[in-house]
């Protein structure tokens, strides 16, 4: 199949290079031509584990391509992927300008008839908004299918999530076209579910609504545990067993975030409001998500008499691990308001520092390993779970640290190897 990909984010550059994998033609398109430039030498302007290696072998396998142009990459195309971003609004609701500028360009330069499939997660209704824009524009005498095909893939393993996905999602009207699109995942042997369009729409905000849901809960169960003595890893654990619950997304937190699930839910709510219904329990998640975000200030606070020139290291900034992806990350919140509170933060991650230095404050320092940010410091913080943090030996903390206070918002170690530490251990939802 030859197959034409509109933005090379996250989703749209994984997508692109997943379908070459399994054996399409694929045309990756954007505007930007420095970095059209660059994928086509398989460089991946993303942190994604595993994609530079398929980008590469593929370009050199002549099917996978990129371009900063619509009109030739669109002619011959079977299918048109729109995997542009839908950021969020101050309102809360999702922008949908590149969506349609990605539709009338569809409009203007497809020559032949051709299915368009929707990436991109759009509320409920947009494909048939989407569908309007097309046919209202189109410069030739062609027909056009809508489908919507929501992605599922997680940042920091989305080409594994793509080879070894739950499901399939196709959410379209007509039979065919339904058919047509399954046989374009043929390859990757996962259950395929074919729905209307709506519908498919609406399974991924609540899908991502429903797991933020999970996190926002198991959090509040954790700040429970921390007043009556109990643990929370071992509830999860207790839980997670009944299979009518399930075991993931239930790890206790610092909240969630990254550039889904913060701007899903706020999006979800507005869709809601907009028809007349007040989505009271998924208000409450993004509540009391905004909330944990905070639980480990409060407690340094409530630690320290004064934080002002106290030298904090903060282990880890990206949302989570295996990206350099910060946006809606806890720790922005965190190391913003140390910042207020006058604290002299030094702060570590693998791979996000250059991320973090476009938005945090000036006066934040950086360190280029995990001791480097633990010397001296007063208290440390662990805000991601990345491996090399994980395996922070506690029994040498206190040779590096003035004091080995730690903060953990990841329980990223067992509380008999804090036992056998000297280190004073604060973690989330388990008796200190
Ligand atoms: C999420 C969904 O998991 C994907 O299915 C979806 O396709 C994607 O959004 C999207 O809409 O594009 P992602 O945001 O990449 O994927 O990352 P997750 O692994 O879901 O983690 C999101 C946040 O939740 C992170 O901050 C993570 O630390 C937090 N989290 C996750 C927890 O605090 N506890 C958990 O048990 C799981």
């Amino acid at each position: 199949m030859k197959i034409s990909v509109i933005g090379t984010g996250y989703v749209g550059l994984v997508t692109g290079v997943c379908l070459s994998e399994i054996g399409h033609f694929v045309t990756c398109i954007d505007i930007d031509e420095k970095k059209v430039n660059m994928m086509k030498q398989g460089i991946s302007p993303i942190y994604e584990p595993g994609l530079e290696d398929l980008m590469k072998k593929n370009i050199k396998d002549g099917r996978l391509n990129f371009s900063s142009d619509h009109k030739s990459s669109f002619v011959n195309s079977d299918v048109i992927y729109i995997a542009v971003g839908t950021p969020q609004k101050m309102s809360g609701a999702a922008d949908l300008s590149y969506i349609e500028e990605a539709a009338k360009s569809i409009a203007y330069h497809i020559t032949s008839d051709t299915v368009v499939v929707t990436k991109s997660t759009v509320p409920v209704g947009t494909n048939d908004y989407i569908k309007d824009i097309i046919i209202n524009n189109l410069s030739n005498d062609v027909k056009v299918s809508i489908v919507s095909n929501p992605e599922f893939l997680r940042e920091g393993s989305a080409v594994n999530d793509t080879f070894n996905g739950d499901r399939i999602v196709i959410g379209t009207d007509n039979k065919y076209v339904a058919d047509f699109m399954e046989d374009i995942y043929k390859n990757l042997n996962i259950p395929v579910f074919k729905t209307d369009i709506r519908s498919a729409e609406m399974i991924k905000y609540a899908s991502n609504a429903f797991l933020a849901t999970k996190i926002s809960f198991i959090n509040e169960i954790a700040n429970i545990c921390e007043k009556v003595g109990a643990d929370i890893e071992d509830i999860a654990i207790g839980m997670g067993q009944d299979k009518r619950i399930g075991k993931d997304f239930l790890k206790a937190g610092i909240g969630y975030g990254g550039s889904c699930f913060p701007k899903d839910t706020n999006a979800l709510v507005q869709i809601a409001g907009n028809n007349e219904h007040n989505f009271e329990l998924l208000k409450s998640v993004i509540k009391v998500n905004n909330n944990q975000q905070k639980t480990l200030v409060n407690r340094l606070v409530n630690r320290f008499a004064e934080l002002k020139g106290k030298r904090i290291a903060i282990l880890g900034i990206a949302f989570k691990p295996n990206t350099d992806d910060i946006r809606e990350a806890a720790s922005i919140v965190i190391i913003n308001e140390l910042a207020k509170l006058g604290a002299d933060i030094i702060a570590y991650d693998p791979i996000a520092i250059e991320n973090a230095k476009k938005i945090l404050p000036k006066e934040i320092s950086y360190a280029s390993s995990v001791n480097d940010a633990l010397s001296d410091a007063d208290a440390a913080l662990i805000l991601t779970e990345w491996e090399e943090i994980k395996e922070i030996n506690l029994l040498k903390l206190s040779n590096t640290m003035k004091e080995p206070i730690l903060f953990d918002g990841r329980n990223c170690f067992s509380l008999e190897e804090v036992r056998v530490s000297n280190v004073e251990y604060h973690s989330i939802g388990r008796p200190s």
